[in-house]
């Protein structure tokens, strides 16, 4: 399956009775495995997780460290910005130059790299004079 059909496989799974707004998410790493993620909502809003964090969670859980591609899907008419949370979660393992493809589902694309979404990144060379 390609990173699209997984996102938009995952999203149909997702827990979003509060905001009715489901997110999917595929993270493709070094090795070419490719983990999913949908955003889970809990009643106790500040509690639910996005879609991408649950897929970054799925990667460290089996050991994989290195993000190599990313690709969201959701409902909306325009292609889904990752909050900045994910931004910054994202950037925690992959380089500036990874591609995250933001989309819709009617089938709108918008492709930007970690280092567009997420300028002047805060990451540990700022705590070496610690
Ligand atoms: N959401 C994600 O899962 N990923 C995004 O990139 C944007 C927002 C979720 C969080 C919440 O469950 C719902 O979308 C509405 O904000």
């Amino acid at each position: 399956m390609s990173m699209r059909d997984l996102a938009k496989a995952v999203r149909e799974n997702a827990h979003a009775p509060y905001s009715n707004f489901k997110v999917g998410a595929a993270i493709k790493t070094a090795s070419g495995t490719v983990y999913q993620g949908c955003n889970v909502e809990n009643v106790a809003y500040p509690e639910g997780i996005c879609a991408e964090a649950g897929a970054i969670a799925a990667m460290c859980a089996a050991g994989e460290r290195a993000i190599a591609e990313v690709y969201v899907i959701a409902g909306s008419d325009e292609p889904v910005p990752p909050c900045g949370g994910c931004r910054q979660k994202i950037a925690e393992f992959a380089g500036g130059d990874v591609v995250v493809t933001l989309a819709t589902v009617g089938g709108k694309e918008l492709a930007m790299t970690v280092g567009e979404l997420l300028p002047g990144a805060f990451d540990a060379s700022f705590m070496s004079g610690a």
